[in-house]
């Protein structure tokens, strides 16, 4: 049983949860569990950490040298031993880790004993290949479970792994293997995606004709008969495999070694290289899958997100393999076969915990109750989305429709660089539509002016995560620099998030969008500078530039301003031309929607675009301070 109530200001509803939801959360009183950690941070982490298994305890839990931290400072440990062996341990060995579920309608399933096999495996695999401690290997593949052993047999020996999404074109993943200085590139002769076959080697081939690091290329050959292989540069992955000895120890890694390199678009410049580590991510991974999204032993989980993003990282893969539980993946896209696909799966896998977008909920919404109302959802027990705002509208939606009025809605918000959730409503909890909640125990943020004053309730400011935490990026692995200005005030000493929110008299949190000039498309960060770069190198632009207009079911969609070269007329092929240009160069994603021609753009004295004023005219609003703005 729920009810609803109506109190005043921004928020107009308060949803709150029937006790059965109360008393099955794992943080069962928030405010007592939120004073224990202001009591004592260091050992609210320390206690958290101590679920996990260690090869060396830490000498101390936290090294605070502004802006720079260390957690679990000298600890010795391996995120695929705590992901695997320590299931094993706990007899789980048969327990079912990964349902996979293709687009052909095939099916793999992997126990925790089968994928501790295949990951040892393809990790002497890796070794043959000269991989070790520290080498980067990029994995630009399809949603298959090979792409998790990729990932956890690259952990599993030191080795870096920066998973690049298989939507991306050669050149923005050739400036990803360029930037990390991968060695090896993992990928797959093709990727399936709405009943199409689309190739993926011939963009790697593409990628790697400027990329001097790569030694080899690692095919996983799906299609038959298999595609040719270039002799001593491209071998096949079961074949390395199958080659391989089948026992690998786990390699001790310090906990401020690098686990991961995950590129996100920047807003200005090359994309970011956020350097995530072996210990504190793993706490942060395994903290917030465990008492956020309430997985418990028996459920089963899906995350829609895909592997190529942080969401994949951290909660469809890290997550819940170190809480021990039973993942769903699927290649499968929301609308292909039908609109029906979803609900049919989570009605034929029994899926408990569901994890996905505003977008994807937002695009359901269009088509109405009809396809969900198709099929059995009664085992939905939680419901979670990440990404972008979820609007009020989403939310009811997703709380009535899909839900059936039970399942508590959990608003996760984070970004690549926090590593894992900072903050949410947890199980339980009130909730309100609009708003995500409050800071997780373990976390501490607020709103802010320009000047770092905390602002009064209820007025926008810039949202700050006002302490370090365990899971936080240590650094852009291609721009020492880059790091500080995440940590803009020697003052306040707080992580900038560059989102605009407001907090309410309870504390909850409203985030109102990007306060700098990325562009979130159904949830993905794109850079205007990216894009504006892609169409620069086109031969008809001299000059571009890139705004996200709001739109209803992805969020944005990318508008675009060009500046053709003199004397280069507008027609439909033209058109049709700088968008392919985008789609080969950044991916389908970044396509924008709408070109329009101008002759002149707003600049700064400095010669900045200010795309703030672009967007204040697209959307006829005002355009704030103009003082800067280049007559
Ligand atoms: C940006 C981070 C974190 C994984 C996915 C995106 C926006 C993220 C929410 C949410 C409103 C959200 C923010 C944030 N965002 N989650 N629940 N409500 N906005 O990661 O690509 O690093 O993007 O996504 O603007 O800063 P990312």
């Amino acid at each position: 049983m729920t009810n609803s109530t109506e109190t005043p200001g921004y928020s107009q509803k308060v949803y709150k949860p029937a006790q059965e939801y109360r008393d099955d959360a794992r943080i069962k009183d928030y405010a007592l569990s939120y004073a224990n950690f202001e009591k004592d941070p260091e050992d609210f982490w320390r206690r958290v950490a101590s679920d996990l298994l260690w090869f060396k305890p830490w000498d101390k839990v936290k090294e605070w040298d502004y802006p720079h931290a260390k957690w679990f400072v000298n600890a010795k440990c391996n995120i695929t031993y705590n992901c695997l062996e320590r299931h094993l341990k706990n007899n789980r060995r048969n327990k079912v880790a990964l349902f996979w579920h293709g687009e052909d309608e095939t099916e793999k399933i992997y126990t925790y004993d089968r994928l501790y096999k295949a990951v040892m495996q393809f990790a002497n695999a890796l070794k043959n290949l000269h991989v070790g401690k520290g080498d980067v290997v990029c994995i630009y593949m399809p949603t298959v479970p090979e792409q998790i052993i990729a990932m956890l047999a690259c952990a599993r020996i030191g080795a870096i792994h920066t998973v690049v999404f298989a939507g991306y074109g050669a050149s923005a993943l050739n400036e990803r293997i360029v930037g990390s200085g991968a060695k090896i590139v993992i990928t797959a002769d093709v990727a399936f995606r709405r009943g199409r076959t689309i190739p993926l080697k011939p963009i790697v081939e593409e990628a790697l004709i400027h990329a001097p690091s790569v030694e080899r290329v690692v095919v996983l050959r799906i299609q038959d008969p298999p595609t040719a292989l270039l002799d001593d540069f491209e071998v096949d992955f079961y074949e390395i495999m199958k080659k391989a000895d089948k026992e690998c120890p786990p390699e001790e890694m310090d906990a401020e070694d690098t686990l991961f390199i995950l590129y996100t678009s920047g807003t200005t410049g090359a994309p970011k290289g956020i350097v995530h580590t072996c210990g504190g991510y793993m706490v942060g991974a395994y903290y917030t899958t465990k008492y956020v999204l309430n997985v418990k032993d028996d459920d089963v989980y899906w995350c829609t997100a895909d592997p190529g993003w942080i969401t994949g990282h951290t909660y469809a893969i890290y997550g819940p393999l170190l809480l021990g539980s039973t993942i769903f993946m699927t290649e499968h896209t929301p609308d292909y076969p039908d609109l029906g696909i979803w609900w049919h799966l989570i009605e034929a896998y029994g899926i408990n915990v569901f994890y996905t977008a505003p977008t994807a909920i937002r695009m359901f919404m269009r088509y109405g109750e009809t396809w969900p109302n198709k099929y059995d959802l009664s085992s939905l027990r939680i419901l979670a989305s990440v990404g972008e705002p979820l609007n009020p509208e989403a939310f009811e939606w997703f709380y009535h429709v899909i839900g059936k009025e039970k399942c508590p809605i959990i608003d996760t918000w984070w970004q690549t660089e926090t590593g894992s959730h900072m903050i949410t409503t947890l199980a339980g909890e009130d909730m309100k539509p609009g708003y995500v909640g409050k800071p997780i125990p373990g976390i501490t943020a607020d709103v802010f002016d320009k000047e770092g004053n905390p602002v009064p309730p209820n007025q926008a400011g810039y949202l700050a995560i006002t302490n370090p935490w365990p899971s936080m990026m240590r650094r852009d692995h291609n721009d020492e620099e880059r790091y500080k200005t995440y940590w803009n005030s020697k003052d306040c000493q707080y992580y900038s998030t560059n989102d605009l929110a407001i907090k309410d008299e309870d504390g909850y949190i409203m985030i109102i969008g990007r306060s700098d000039d990325l562009i979130i498309v159904s949830g993905h960060n794109i850079g205007s500078t990216e894009v504006e770069s892609a169409l620069i190198s086109h031969h008809a632009v001299a000059e571009a530039a890139a705004i996200g207009k709001p739109d209803p079911v992805t969020g944005n969609q990318v508008k675009v301003f060009v500046i053709l070269i003199e004397g280069t007329t507008v027609t439909e092929k033209l058109i049709h031309d700088l968008k392919y240009h985008v789609r080969q160069t950044l991916g389908p994603i970044a396509v924008p929607a709408e070109i329009e021609f101008v002759d002149s753009l707003p600049k700064t004295r400095s010669g900045k675009i200010m795309r703030r004023v672009l967007k204040a005219k697209e959307m006829g609003i005002d355009p704030g301070d103009i003082s800067t703005l280049d007559e």
